[in-house]
């Protein structure tokens, strides 16, 4: 609900558990008030007297602006006074920055807000739309926020309008501002930050005097830092206390930072990053921002996560596609690598099949000179020299068997060995006279050129419409390196990025409308472009390269944080692991897997007739809890970063139902008689615990828990739980 309320000037946003409140005060800003717990309209005038009118620079001083440095604001401004850093930059003609941004007008609408050329939540139940005119500057910023009652999601996001005649560049346009004036306490903030293999660990920090920055730099919303970060206030634990999360729907160069200020007000803002970015605006054109989803949680880290979860899977992922049931797969990528041909693989689908598999999908390998990393990218049709007779033989092989078929590619890559770079060398980033960075021996397609995206969206659309194909693993393998593009002139080299990402969004949504009935998944060298903008074009994205039984908990623990499991796609591999050389049981690799979108990614004919067993059994077990996994509550029981257990469950949202996951680390002999509470449950409910024959109350199950099972290094345990009566 968004309600103004005309004798405060004062808005007060509310979704599900959450308000959000802010006003003009007597000097024209839009003043933040408060953001926390639900209240009513009638609440306004107090939180004006506690946190507005304190802050409000002195009416009566002609050096206004010069106090508002200590007001909470929604749009940070430059040069004025307020020296905290600014959410939107605009240079003028003359080099002249600076801004002092007023409220103009408002406007509520019905339902979300469009944002041409990006991902952005697909509904809404209301949007506001605030108008600021900057002071000094013939520049407008419209603040846009939408809210939804069944969600506490804030969606919010900025453009920024020239309402002049002269050129103006945008140095700097952040997608939203938060400042938290009430800030005694100590706050942390907790970033999701990693490398290749090691996606999304939590690291969590105490805030102080100065500022936070997380980024990435690299064109992509990257492995090393996810364009997510929480801030905890203090004593907030995983099921209690309160905590903030701001998540960008943006998948390139991001930037979000925290910075307390001398009296401990946090402003926390984030968007593209700003490092060497400029967006040209000729006189009446606008620039909008990226959206992000900020999010109050009064139930922790878990009630964060779950707002997230129910925010991503109704409001961004494809809603044909977000809670469908998943295909079960078999990629043949750690099973034959680039060295496969007919023979190989018709074995692994033969066997597939016996094994209650789904999909095959042949990874990369297939297309143009593909015999290693070094060639072929960029040629998108089919090496017959490898596969004889050509796709349509794996295909019919597939279909033989009842299997559906599902197909690498790398759209955004070229390699200097193919016949398009040949062809156009011209179309990859590089500087003339500067030899390009190389990284697994490919170049980066500019895709800031519209005739780069239309050649690789005429070329993969052949593929996809001259075969029977229901599912593609979209990947990409490097960082953007020169950040240069020749089409773009000089002032509008700072464009580069964005629009590289803008070029990426573009074949994202021409290629998924184009082919409604293949599931899109993402992958970036594993987890590397895992945020809320790739989701709304891949319902699932692959989690990591690192499939080990021990480090997965880790990297699906730390990306729950703030992505549903349903997003997280999950193979069992072979061991010893090709990443970590570890073994790991096969039922723990399989319990790990089963907390997500699953499948296989070995060699099926390479299997011991017992493994085989476990495959079958562990699809059967994965047809009767996907539905959970899909749909359900997740609760995080044991943090695999601090002890000797990892511990998930998911619960139905009706409560009649859960499925509990948990490995041990290591066989321990003093490590036992560990109590473990169950969550989520209904106190009031009688549950059956399938594998322990166990009846009791959720509030047993939740009070007094049960014990943890003795298991032998990376020992794992499923757990079917039902309501009794539903037994
Ligand atoms: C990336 C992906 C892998 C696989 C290879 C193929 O590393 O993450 O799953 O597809 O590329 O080259």
């Amino acid at each position: 609900m968004i309600c103004f309320s005309p004798k405060d000037n004062a808005f007060l946003l509310s979704g599900k558990q959450y308000s959000y409140c802010m006003y003009v005060n007597g000097a024209g800003f839009l003043q933040h008030l408060y953001y926390g717990k639900k209240l009513v309209p009638e609440d306004i005038p107090v939180l004006i007297a506690a946190h507005g009118k304190a802050s409000e620079p002195n009416l009566n001083d002609r050096d206004m602006d010069m106090y508002t440095s200590d007001m909470p604001s929604e749009c940070g401004s430059f040069g004025r006074g307020d020296f905290r850093s600014a959410t939107v930059i605009v240079g003028r003609e003359d080099g002249a920055a600076m801004s002092s941004f007023r409220y103009v007008s408002h406007l509520i609408v019905k339902g979300a807000l469009a944002l041409p050329g990006m991902p952005c939540a697909r509904r809404a139940d209301e949007s506001l739309i605030i108008t600021l005119r900057d002071s000094c500057s013939d520049t407008q910023v419209d603040l846009n926020y939408s809210v939804s009652e069944d969600s506490d999601i804030l969606v919010r996001s900025l453009t920024v309008r020239n309402v002049g005649k002269q050129t103006y560049e945008i140095k700097k346009a952040f997608s939203f501002c938060t400042d938290f004036p009430d800030t005694c306490g100590t706050y942390s903030a907790m970033r999701l930050s990693g490398a290749w293999a090691r996606e999304r660990a939590p690291v969590t920090a105490p805030l102080a005097e100065g500022t936070l920055r997380i980024e990435s730099t690299r064109g992509y919303s990257s492995h090393q830092m996810n364009p997510f970060l929480a801030l905890l206030s203090e004593g907030c634990q995983e099921e209690s206390g309160e905590c903030y999360g701001f998540a960008l729907l943006y998948s390139g160069s991001f930037a979000i930072t925290a910075e307390v200020t001398h009296n401990r007000y946090i402003r926390v803002q984030g968007g593209i990053n700003d490092y060497l970015f400029g967006w040209q605006l000729k006189g009446g054109e606008s620039f909008s921002t990226p959206q992000a989803a900020l999010c109050y949680s009064s139930e922790g880290l878990g009630g964060m996560s779950r707002a997230y979860h129910d925010f991503f899977r109704a409001y961004i992922i494809d809603p044909k596609r977000a809670r469908m049931r998943r295909p079960v797969v078999i990629n043949n990528w750690e099973a034959t690598y680039f060295d496969f041909d007919n023979e190989n693989l018709f074995a692994i689908i033969d066997e597939a099949a016996k094994l209650g598999i789904d999909t095959f999908v042949l990874d990369d390998g297939w297309f143009g000179k593909r015999d290693n990393d070094t060639a072929g990218l960029g040629d998108w049709f089919v090496n017959e020299n490898k596969l004889k007779g050509g796709l349509k033989a794996v295909i019919g092989r597939c279909k033989q068997n009842g299997l559906k078929f599902g197909l690498w590619f790398e759209p955004e890559m070229v390699s200097e060995d193919s016949n398009l770079f040949r062809a156009h060398p011209d179309w990859a980033i590089a500087k003339a006279g500067v030899s390009p960075c190389r990284s697994r021996s490919q170049l980066v397609l500019d895709f800031t050129r519209k005739e780069v995206v239309d050649y690789i969206f005429e070329a993969v659309s052949k593929v996809l419409s001259e075969n029977d194909i229901s599912y593609v693993k979209w990947d990409k393998n490097r960082d953007i390196t020169e950040n240069f593009s020749a089409s773009l002139p000089q002032d509008r080299q700072g464009e580069f990025l964005h629009r590289y990402t803008l070029g990426f969004y573009d074949l994202a949504q021409r290629l998924t409308s184009a082919f409604p009935n293949v599931l899109f998944e993402g992958c970036a060298g594993g987890g590397g472009r895992f945020d809320g903008g790739a989701l709304y074009y891949f319902p699932q994205i692959w989690t990591s390269d690192d499939t080990d039984g021990l480090e997965r908990t880790k990297i699906q623990w730390g990306t729950s944080m703030c992505y549903p499991l349903s997003s997280m796609s999950c193979h069992v591999s072979a061991c010893p692991n090709h990443q970590t050389h570890r073994t790991t049981p096969f039922a723990t690799r399989g319990a790990v897997a089963s907390l997500g979108a699953t499948g296989y990614e070995l060699d099926l004919t390479k299997l011991s007739d017992e493994e085989k067993e476990q495959v079958k059994a562990q699809i059967n077990n994965y047809k009767r809890i996907d539905e959970l996994v899909l749909k359900g509550d997740l609760y995080r029981l044991s943090d695999p970063f601090k002890g000797n257990y990892f511990c998930e469950m998911v619960v139905s949202k009706d409560k009649r139902e859960a499925y509990l996951v948990g490995e041990r680390f290591r066989g321990d002999p003093c490590d036992h008689n560990r109590v473990l509470k169950l969550q989520g449950l209904s106190e009031d409910k009688t549950y059956y615990i399938e594998e322990l024959r166990l009846a009791a109350s959720g509030a047993a199950l939740m009070g007094a828990g049960v014990l943890y099972p003795r298991l032998a290094d990376c020992g794992s345990w499923t757990w079917h739980i039902r309501e009794k009566d539903n037994v």
